[in-house]
């Protein structure tokens, strides 16, 4: 039988322990983020892009538990990357009806103006955000938001397709519209919500970058994230896939909604490197 003293240390100790995994969830973890350098095998990518860097962003969220100087640094961090283009792939604020946009959407958009990537910055929309004034604040920023369009980056006579596509959920998801005069070149698409891959990969696309999960926010141990808002569940919590011949990246994000914490879930800042695949195995066989 447990004695009454242990018993008050149990609890003790129990409070302890809730109080400081609440502290780290909620004023820690939030802000330390992690730099994840992926390197992605394309086949057929042309020569010139080799080695080609793309930095993402996802999942900003703007509000009042994600501070605008945070959101500064993070800008400051991709660049410190120098990457060839940024991407970011939505959700800028968390909430874009109830406030006006001189409240989170303008700053963050101010912050996101000081990306700076030698061949552009590129952006999609997600579930959070309203699509005539949050594309609207990002174009006034410089930065090129794809709505179910692509653009061909070129280099010399080389070139690849950059996509994006409309909200899985709030928008008007159209693939084919997306695609629509693309060749048989590399094309990389970026998409707010991974569940999209269930349609993407039936299309050709060589590399899917997307957010919206945060990785769950909150990761048990040994058990993963018990909540991921996904059809899916926690199939595309976090990280790389493969679907058929798609590779797809999902990353956790830099903000927080719903609850202000993060546990086991750190935000990220993704650097992508291009490889050509074919290079790569003949490299790997030598
Ligand atoms: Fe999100």
């Amino acid at each position: 039988m447990i004695s009454r003293r242990m018993f008050i240390r149990s609890v003790f100790g129990a409070g302890i322990g809730v109080l400081l995994t609440g502290t780290y969830s909620r004023f820690l973890e939030p802000r330390w983020v992690e730099l994840k350098h992926i390197t992605i095998k394309i086949n057929e990518l042309p020569h010139r892009f080799e080695g080609m860097t793309i930095a993402q962003l996802s999942d900003i969220h703007h509000c009042q538990y994600v501070p605008r100087e945070f959101v500064r640094r993070c800008v400051r961090e991709v660049n410190a990357l120098s990457p060839d283009i940024i991407v970011l792939t939505g959700d800028y604020v968390y909430d874009p009806y109830s406030y006006s946009a001189s409240t989170f959407l303008l700053p963050v958009a101010d912050e996101l103006a000081e990306l700076k990537a030698k061949e552009g910055v590129f952006a999609v929309l997600g579930n959070h955000d309203n699509k005539d004034r949050t594309s609207g604040a990002l174009s006034k920023s410089g930065i090129h938001v794809l709505i179910n369009e692509h653009i061909v980056l070129y280099r010399k006579k080389e070139y690849l397709f950059i996509a994006g596509v409309d909200d899985l959920w709030r928008g008007k998801m159209d693939l084919r519209r997306t695609l629509k005069g693309t060749d048989d070149k590399p094309k990389i698409l970026l998409a707010h919500n991974p569940d999209a891959i269930m349609t993407i990969k039936t299309t050709g696309v060589d590399f899917v970058m997307a957010g919206h999960t945060h990785g769950g926010q909150v990761s048990l141990p040994l058990y993963g994230p018990p909540v991921v808002y996904s059809k899916f569940g926690a199939r595309y919590a976090a990280g790389l896939f493969r679907e058929e011949r798609t590779m797809m990246y999902v990353n956790k994000g830099i903000g927080i909604s719903g609850f202000p914490v993060r546990f086991c879930a750190r935000p990220e800042i993704t650097l992508f490197t291009l490889r050509n695949k074919r290079t790569e195995e003949v490299v790997g066989r030598i």
